[in-house]
């Protein structure tokens, strides 16, 4: 219960500091482009899908059977995050479609029993790789473990609330969210073979403050660290990289938002309150909310325990959601919410803004690993 209210708060919070993120000066503004107007049609999208899904059913269920497909029959799908939430159902939906899976995680006991998990519903073969992620060694390691793919959906999302570094000294977020995938994913492709890539971001890439990448101060070094801009960057940057891959490589490429859902995303949140995680009150105000904690907290948990619908997903209905962005012909280039084509913000179709992240993530992650592999040469690693 505590993460609903927690998640709650993450998504007001987000709403509301999108309609209108005050510090920002006026002339950094995007003229065009309306954050409040944006997620307003998007909730009015998602009311209308949600009445629509309950009378027809799911995308997924609509596919026709034996019906054309995107990854060819008993294809080989690489599903990272696939240890919870999304993913995890992604996995056994993808498993249950008659796909061969490798389910992806970094800790070893939560990979355990995801691949037991898969495999309860598998029609076909189920493998695993561990890695991490925020490591560009392990992440490169395991695509070369892994070989070859025919489908490709890069699931695993964390939302920092802090700022720390990995140990290849880049934002934790960005690395997870994306720098790790740009590796995973070129490197599988260089394979060959992969016939679409799914990449799940979030309508949070449209809440950054400008609608746009902020490569040049990628690590936070320069401005104060800010969750939601930082998580809202990584999603953004989802996007683009779908965007960009069918111009870098002959797959097809979608990204999905698989709505707001009833996950693990948002563990660090865990505080007694849903708090002000983006600073968006006054200090006053925020001191205030320490001593209504427990009366809201109670109230809230009432209310929310007593409502006979969730507005969170269950992570199964995300999850199918973000299949058919796998398995349905004719979606390349799309960007879904809800298994649907849905528009993004105006930053996230910036062809420009594609092709500069794209080289910034190719070099960023080559300087990388060629500083490693020279230390690790000169015998300054361990292993
Ligand atoms: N939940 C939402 O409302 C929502 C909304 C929009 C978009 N999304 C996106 O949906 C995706 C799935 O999120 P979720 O809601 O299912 O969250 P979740 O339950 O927290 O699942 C995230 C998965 O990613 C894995 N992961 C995180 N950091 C990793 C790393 N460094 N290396 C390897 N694996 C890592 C986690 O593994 P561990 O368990 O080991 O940490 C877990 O399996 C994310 O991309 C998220 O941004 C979620």
């Amino acid at each position: 219960m505590r993460r609903h209210l927690i998640a709650i708060a993450s998504v007001v919070a987000v709403v509301q500091g999108l309609a209108g993120r005050a510090s920002v000066p006026l002339a950094q503004k995007p003229t065009l482009f309306s954050r409040g107007s944006y997620f307003a049609q998007r909730a009015r999208e998602d009311a209308a899908r949600a009445v629509r899904r309950a009378l027809f059913g799911d995308q997924l269920s609509q596919l026709q059977v034996g019906g054309p497909r995107a990854i060819p029959d008993g294809g080989r799908v690489v599903v990272t995050g696939s240890t919870s939430g999304v993913g995890l159902d992604v996995a056994r939906e993808v498993a249950a479609l008659g796909y061969d899976v490798v389910v992806c995680g970094r800790d070893e006991k939560k990979l355990e029993r995801a691949v037991a998990l898969v495999g309860r519903v598998a029609r076909r073969g189920v493998e695993s790789a561990r890695f991490d992620l925020e490591s560009l060694t392990e992440t490169r390691a395991a695509a070369a473990a892994i070989g070859r793919a025919d489908g490709l959906v890069l699931c695993a999302g964390c939302w920092p609330t802090t700022l720390r570094y990995t140990e290849d000294e880049l934002e934790a977020g960005l690395q997870a969210n994306h720098l790790g995938h740009f590796l995973l994913a070129t490197r599988l492709l260089d394979a060959g073979g992969v016939a679409r890539v799914v990449s799940v971001a979030s309508t949070a890439h449209a809440a950054t403050r400008q609608d746009r990448l902020e490569l040049d101060d990628a690590r936070w070094t320069r401005r104060a660290f800010d969750p939601l801009e930082a998580y809202a960057q990584t999603k953004l940057a989802n996007v683009l990289f779908a965007r960009e891959l069918p111009r870098r490589y002959a797959v097809e490429a979608v990204s999905a938002h698989p709505g707001a859902v009833d996950s693990e995303l948002f563990r660090d949140f865990d505080v007694a309150l849903p708090p002000d995680p983006f600073g968006l009150l006054p200090p006053t105000v925020d001191a205030s909310i320490g001593t209504l904690s427990t009366t809201a907290q109670s109230f809230l948990k009432g209310v929310v325990g007593s409502a006979p619908v969730s507005v969170f997903k269950k992570p199964r209905d995300a999850a199918r959601d973000v299949v058919v962005g796998l398995v349905a012909p004719g979606l390349a280039g799309a960007y879904l919410s809800d298994g649907e084509p849905t528009e993004t913000s105006p930053g996230a179709a910036d062809d420009a803004a594609a092709a500069e992240l794209w080289d910034w993530s190719r070099s960023t992650i080559d300087e990388a690993l060629a500083l490693i592999d020279e230390e690790r040469a000169r015998g300054d690693w361990d292993f």
